[in-house]
């Protein structure tokens, strides 16, 4: 395990145009393989196809999450926050024909600073595969700070890789991921600097479920569940009461 205390790489990976060209490229299949996950993520959304809203897609790279979004709802609009200028001009390829239904927003998870979205109405709010790069203290601050900024009635879904709370269950998880990954115990034993880095700054500050679903619950959020899950992976969220 990385060091938390080591220096934080993460910027200097996302804010990479190597990186993002890579993670643009690979867009179709890994969306592909996703595709359940992100459509449950826009189901979850209380609205139907003929409602006019507006989403906030949170570290939302090449648009994922947004883009399974607003396929399910055609009338909806979607706010990009996102920090790294390369990943979203990666995204402004995929989401053409999206235009004008969407914006990015340079938008820094760890500032703490939501001036970026100031006048954006939050009527809805996702994240995918983003949270898990926030320092525990972050998770549980951002959490509250979107629940002050979400619309009554407003839900908060999150699609993110978590951490087993011991190691049994750590080598359950990979033991049944390598049945259907075959050649990723030989992967994870040859991994050159690069791809360490980038193991190493994805595990950074992945934390169990438990501790952020409580984050969740004391934030405000009610109807808080895990709605999805398949070993280290899993969808959570709630909705702001009215
Ligand atoms: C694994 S990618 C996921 C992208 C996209 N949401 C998806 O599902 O394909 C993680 C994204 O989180 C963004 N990110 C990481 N830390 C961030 C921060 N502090 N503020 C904003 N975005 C951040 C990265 O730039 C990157 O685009």
């Amino acid at each position: 395990m990385p060091n938390p205390a080591d220096p934080d790489t993460n910027a200097a990976i996302w804010k990479s145009a190597d990186v993002a060209r890579t993670f643009a490229a690979e867009a179709g299949q890994r969306e592909g393989r996703r595709r359940e996950q992100l459509q449950l993520m826009a189901r979850l959304l209380p609205f139907d196809g003929a409602d006019e809203f507006t989403f906030v897609d949170l570290g939302a790279g090449t648009g994922a999450a947004s883009r399974a979004l607003l396929d399910e709802y055609p009338h909806a609009n979607a706010v990009l926050a996102e920090y790294s200028p390369q990943m979203a001009a990666e995204g402004e390829r995929l989401l053409v024909p999206y235009a004008g239904r969407y914006r990015y927003v340079e938008f820094d998870m760890l500032a703490g600073d939501w001036a970026p979205l100031d006048g954006v109405r939050f009527d809805a709010a996702v994240s995918s595969l983003s949270i898990h790069h926030l320092p525990d203290s972050r998770k549980q601050s951002l959490f509250s700070e979107l629940f002050a900024r979400l619309e009554p009635g407003g839900w908060y879904v999150n699609f993110d890789p978590v951490r087993a709370p011991d190691d049994v269950l750590e080598s359950v998880w990979q033991r049944v991921n390598d049945r259907y990954e075959p050649d990723a115990a030989h992967k994870r034993s040859h991994r050159d600097a690069r791809e360490q880095a980038r193991y190493e700054n994805h595990v950074r500050y992945m934390q169990p479920l438990e501790p952020q679903l409580k984050w969740l619950q004391e934030a405000g959020f009610a109807a808080v569940d895990v709605y999805w899950k398949r070993l280290d992976y899993v969808i959570f969220g709630g909705f702001k009461p009215r």
